[in-house]
Order: structure tokens, then C-alpha cells, then sequence
């Protein structure tokens, strides 16, 4: 695996992959990797010819400094990871090359940026759709790879792409989960471990919504029973819990004529804020 520090690098190696007809696939993350990013890359490998794997952890999404002081950094198990997963480019750049200077940009997703993670996280898309953008930019993809285990980002970057006109096509990967149903975060890292095993309650109460909504119960009493299930958690602290459009994230009060919905729910262990979702009909 080559590794690669500034735009320049970048160009240099890809053009000519480009121009041998090669597609080149990116999966961009903040690094503190672990199987939920190496499913990613996995795909990549079997769609894409060349991957190209960034770790950034970009300043500009994070809300709280304390978060961005204290995310998750295991750069030496990353690259050891990167390399036995196959991957052929890691690019690493430093904060200067990618913000050579503040941003005077900023981008309004309009609806999309003012619910659930939008407005518990202000300015928190505004720097994922700036981020994501430069590194469109600089990479070059023919194809760029997202989680679906953060569905409002996999929604903004649809819009930024479609927007703006990106020559991109986006892929969505299903969440990679544990054993006991939690979603892999960097962030579980932090939970200690009775959060950890806190933690349980998020899938739970997803799969639990799930089957009760297709079984035909109400939004509402199912929502009462959600958080009463919190409630009964005292290491838990439950922040929103809705049913939304997938793609435009409209928060519903039913599933109704709506094919395409998820739940989407945040909770805070602590001052870990874990976030999670599920598709209604996949
Ligand atoms: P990060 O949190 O490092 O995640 C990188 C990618 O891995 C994202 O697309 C995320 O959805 C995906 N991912 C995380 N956990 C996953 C899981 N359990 N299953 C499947 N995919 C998972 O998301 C970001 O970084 C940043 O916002 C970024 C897009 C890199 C922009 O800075």
C-alpha cells in the first residue's frame, strides 16, 4: 500500500491508472478503523480496480472541540489493517493541505441539515459536505463508498453529488454490527463497560420498533414503549427516535404508502453520543 501526503502525490499516481482505464474507488474516513470500514474497502475491492482509502479526521464536522480533541487515533493498526485488506492508496494528508486556509464557503442542505443529527450537531454537515467535496476533488473517484450506519451523511452526500454534479457514483454499504446487535462506531472505543453493554439497548429498541411497525402497531405506542424501554436504562440517555424518509428525511408518524423509511435514533452512554438506524423493508 503506497501512501500518499498531498494532492500532488495524488494526481501523479492516479492519472495514470486513470488514463490505463482503471476505476479507482474511494472509501473516506476518519481513521480509529475497524470492521465497519474494512467492509467498506471490501466492497470497493470488488466493484473498483484500484482503492484508495483517506484518513482525515476533519475539523470542520466536529460541533464540540472536546470531540475532536479526544476522536479515537490508531494510526498504526489502521495502516496495518489497510494493508492486509488489500488496499492499493491511503491517502494522509495533513490538516494544512486540505484546509490551506479557513473555508468561506458554506453549504446549506436546506431541510436536510436542519433535523435529527442537523440540529443536535449544527454545522456538522456543512463540514461533511465541504470535506467530502475536497477529497471528490483531489481523488477523483469513479465510485466513493459510504456506510449506511450514518444515513442523514449517505442522504447529504446524495444531494451534494446531485447539486453540485459530481461525476460520482455513490455506494452504500450495509451497518456492520457485533455480535449482540451493536453497530460498530469508532466511538464505542470510549464506552466503558457497563456503557458498553448499555449500548445493547439501541439495536434492541430498533429491531423491537421494526417488527412491531410491520406488524401492523401504531407509531405512537410504539414510541411510548421505546421510551420506556430508555427510561429503564439509567446509563442511557435516548435524544431523538423518528421514522423518516430514507432519502429526504421527513420524520413520519406512519409508515402509510412509504416504502422507503428508517428509523433513525441517537442516544447518549455518558458523554458517548452513539447514533444508529434500520431500513422498515429491507
Ligand atoms: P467515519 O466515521 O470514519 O466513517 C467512515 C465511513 O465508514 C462512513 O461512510 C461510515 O458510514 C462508515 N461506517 C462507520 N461505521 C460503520 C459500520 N458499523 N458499518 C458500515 N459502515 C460504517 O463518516 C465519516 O468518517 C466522516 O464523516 C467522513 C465521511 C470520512 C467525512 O469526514
Amino acid at each position: 500500500m503506497y501512501i500518499l501526503g498531498t494532492k500532488e502525490e495524488v494526481n501523479n499516481n492516479l492519472q495514470i491508472l486513470r488514463n490505463n482505464n482503471k476505476t479507482i474507488g474511494l472509501v473516506p474516513t476518519m481513521g480509529a478503523l475497524h470492521q465497519g470500514h474494512l467492509e467498506l474497502v471490501k466492497i470497493a475491492k470488488q466493484y473498483s480496480d484500484i482503492v484508495v482509502v483517506s484518513i482525515f479526521i476533519n475539523p470542520t464536522q466536529f460541533n464540540n472541540q472536546e470531540d475532536f480533541e479526544k476522536y479515537p487515533k490508531t494510526l498504526d493498526k489502521d495502516l496495518e489493517l489497510l494493508d492486509k485488506s488489500g488496499v492499493d492508496y491511503l491517502f494522509l494528508p495533513e490538516t494544512m493541505e486540505i484546509y490551506p486556509s479557513k473555508p468561506m464557503l458554506s453549504i446549506d442542505f436546506g431541510h436536510l441539515d436542519k433535523i435529527l443529527e442537523g440540529s443536535f450537531r449544527p454545522g456538522h454537515f456543512n463540514g461533511v459536505g465541504i470535506v467530502v467535496s475536497k477529497l471528490l476533488n483531489i481523488v477523483k473517484p469513479h465510485t466513493a463508498y459510504f456506510g449506511q450506519k450514518d444515513l442523514q451523511q449517505v442522504a447529504i452526500i446524495k444531494r451534494l453529488v446531485q447539486d453540485l454534479s459530481f461525476d460520482v457514483e455513490i455506494q452504500v454499504v450495509a451497518t456492520v454490527r457485533e455480535k449482540d446487535g451493536v453497530a460498530l462506531s469508532s466511538r464505542n472505543l470510549r464506552l466503558d463497560s457497563d456503557s458498553r453493554q448499555a449500548a445493547r439497548i439501541i439495536s434492541k429498541a430498533l429491531f423491537f420498533a421494526k417488527s412491531e411497525l410491520l406488524d401492523g402497531r401504531p407509531w405512537l405506542s410504539i414510541r411510548k414503549k421505546i421510551n420506556q424501554m430508555f427510561e429503564s436504562e439509567p446509563k442511557a440517555k435516548l435524544e431523538y427516535f423518528e421514522l423518516v424518509t430514507s432519502d429526504s428525511f421527513y420524520v413520519l408518524e406512519g409508515i402509510g404508502e412509504e416504502k422507503n423509511v428508517s428509523i433513525c435514533t441517537a442516544a447518549y452512554f455518558g458523554d458517548v453520543r452513539l447514533i444508529d438506524n434500520i431500513s422498515i423493508f429491507d
